[in-house]
């Protein structure tokens, strides 16, 4: 490296094709970044295998174990009082009547109302069916948007339209 940061022309003309080149002194910050990651890359290399050994694997499980169980529909209980029943119907009209109509007979999805169901008509078939969706069918999973308290209430209201079966 040249002493000071003054142009040195240094020939390698007569070695190769005619290019000369420069030696200059290396930017300080460049010279900054490049211990740098040598220090980074000792550090980082120490706390993967020696002080906290771990490999991808390992630490994909580890992340995986301290992640909240997923929520179960089944812990949903949908109580069918009038309470419940009205605050659903409110709900319903919010979110659901673009598919299902109004009086829930029925238009993109399926009527509310008859006595066909696909996924079965007991209050807690309901529940299932709307807080988990049938996606590839059209019908969005409302878990998400409503939360366990609202899929209960609209539930009641849906399993309230007809007698089950
Ligand atoms: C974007 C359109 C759309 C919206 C909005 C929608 N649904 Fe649906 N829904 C569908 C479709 C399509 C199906 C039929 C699914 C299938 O064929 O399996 C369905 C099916 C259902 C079923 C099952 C019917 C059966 O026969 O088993 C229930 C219950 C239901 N929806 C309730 C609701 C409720 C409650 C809401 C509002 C929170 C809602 N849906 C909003 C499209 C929608």
């Amino acid at each position: 490296m040249a002493e000071s940061n003054v142009n040195q022309l240094r020939g390698h003309a007569d070695e190769s094709d005619g290019i000369q080149e420069y030696d200059n002194k290396l930017p300080t910050w460049w010279v900054g970044l490049s211990i740098g990651t040598v220090v980074w890359g000792v550090a980082n290399f120490a706390d993967w295998h020696i002080l906290t050994p771990q490999t991808l694997a390992s630490r994909y499980d580890a992340e995986i174990a301290a992640a909240p169980a997923p929520f179960d529909v089944n812990t949903i209980v949908v109580e069918m009082t009038p309470e419940a029943i009205d605050a659903g119907a409110a709900i319903f009209a919010a979110n659901c009547v673009a598919c299902h109509q109004a009086d829930a007979t029925g238009g993109i999805g399926p009527s509310l109302v008859d006595n066909v169901w696909i996924h079965g008509s007991s209050p807690e078939d309901i529940r299932t069916t709307v807080a988990t969706g049938v996606l590839d069918k059209g019908m969005p999973t409302w878990l998400p948007v409503l939360g366990p308290d609202g899929v209960a209430k609209v539930s009641a209201y849906v399993a309230n339209l007809t007698p089950n079966d």
